[in-house]
């Protein structure tokens, strides 16, 4: 049986499946990503799963319940990273649903559901700047602008597809019909540090702030860096400087975050004014309004600020999921399997700033979260994160239980 150690293993082994030598970074669609889907298709055929990868690249699996084709319940997580990642975010999730499934085998056929797996190719979005990839096209919401998406080296989204030996024109087929799947259930790494706060191991998720995610460009001039007097200069990355500093102020009076992750100066010559600054900014908030009301706020400030130093401001948006909320009913079942495991009568309740599949799967399914204690302050999408071996066995128990009391609910 797969235990705590074993998902510690496996979560190392996949953690060696990197494009970047020095760490772990593993984009949509690459190589890398086809290894870690192997193995993860491997281990789903070991728990006595059938698999199969999906027309968008995600690695899939099913358990029959009492009897075949019957609707499923979902549970999964993602096998992407961002660049520079840690070796939890995403794929402790994937293990621990195959584990799950390894302990429902034996009793399958009591299973009022069959019992299917996704380990998603894309939440992050690192490669094409728009996230959740492959659980939109599971969740059928797939938008046929995404083929023209490129990612740094110019390759389309298309093309990647192509080069992954998936076929564009089948994405329709990633998606089950509605009906096919009746819930969906995610364990995942807090991402944040309340549960070491709270000395719990767990937590059951009530909702997922709405992020946006925004490609920005300031227009200058460049000019020499002797030469040109400051009445004269059209500096971009001094007017991009005063944006950042805005965002940060704006999101934080408002009680949303908002973060500048990527900034490039152009030309980039340590003796050349900056005639063109791109940077990105990712805008998350507990409600869409709130968070929407920070964004007009920042595009005025960058208004005033182009005006001001005679600078052109252009905007696109790479990525848009709204706000939304976990269904009543699992949330009860992940607090009873929590319960079951830890003994602790009421579970803490988490809001999460941080984004999950579960939020594109929310468009198909209800949904719940399990959340899982990372150590260090919750730090994640940095090499550092953690998790103990103890907090692992507590969120296996109370993942299969919570599948479990599902079962037992729709056959009582
Ligand atoms: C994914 O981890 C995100 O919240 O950006
Ligand atoms: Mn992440
Ligand atoms: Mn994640």
């Amino acid at each position: 049986m797969i235990d705590a150690r074993e998902i510690l293993v496996r979560c190392d082994a996949l953690a060696r499946e990197s494009s970047d030598p020095n760490g772990i970074e593993r984009v949509y669609l690459s190589p890398e990503l086809a290894a870690v889907n192997r193995r993860a298709g491997e281990w789903m055929k070991e728990a006595g799963l059938t698999t199969w990868l999906d027309a968008a690249g995600n690695q899939r699996g099913r358990l029959e319940g009492r009897e075949p084709g019957l609707p499923a319940v979902l549970l999964g997580s993602h096998l992407d990273t961002v660049p520079n990642a840690g070796r939890f975010d995403g794929i402790l999730g994937v293990m621990l649903a195959i584990a799950v499934a390894e302990r429902l085998r034996e009793s399958a056929a009591e299973l009022p559901f069959a019992l299917e797996i996704a380990a998603f190719a894309d939440e992050e979005g690192t490669r094409f700047g728009t996230a959740l990839l492959g659980s939109r096209a599971l969740a059928g919401t797939w938008d046929d602008a995404f083929w023209h998406l490129t990612d740094d080296n110019g390759t389309t989204l298309r093309e990647a597809f192509v080069e992954f030996g998936l076929d564009p024109e089948r994405i329709a087929d990633a998606s089950p019909k509605r009906g096919e799947i009746v819930a969906y259930l995610e364990a995942h790494i807090e991402q944040g540090p309340y549960l070491e706060e709270a000395d719990l191991p767990l937590a059951v998720v009530s909702s997922i702030a709405g992020a946006r995610r925004f490609a920005l460009t300031l227009t200058g001039e460049a000019g020499h860096a002797g030469g040109v007097p400051f009445h004269r200069r059209h500096d971009a990355l001094a007017g991009a400087s005063e944006v950042v500093l805005a965002v940060e102020q704006l999101a934080r009076s408002a009680g949303c975050v908002a973060t500048v992750g990527r900034l490039q100066a152009f030309p980039g010559g340590v003796n050349v004014i900056p005639g063109r600054v791109e940077f990105s900014l990712d805008l998350r908030g507990e409600t869409d309004a709130a968070r929407d009301g920070v964004w007009l706020g920042i595009q005025a400030v960058a208004s005033e600020v182009c005006d001001r130093r005679g600078l052109a401001f252009a905007v696109e948006e790479t990525h848009n999921a709204p706000a939304v909320v976990a269904d009543a009913s699992l949330q009860d079942s992940i607090r009873a399997g929590i319960r079951t495991a830890t003994g602790e009568q009421d579970p803490m309740v988490l809001f999460s700033k941080a984004g999950h599949d579960a939020m594109a799967v929310a468009e198909l399914a209800p949904w719940a979260m399990l959340f899982i204690r990372n150590g260090h302050g919750g730090i994640s999408h940095h090499p550092d994160e953690t998790v103990t071996e103890a907090d692992v066995a507590v969120a296996l128990d109370a993942f299969e239980a919570a599948v479990r009391g599902l079962a037992a609910s729709q056959t009582a």
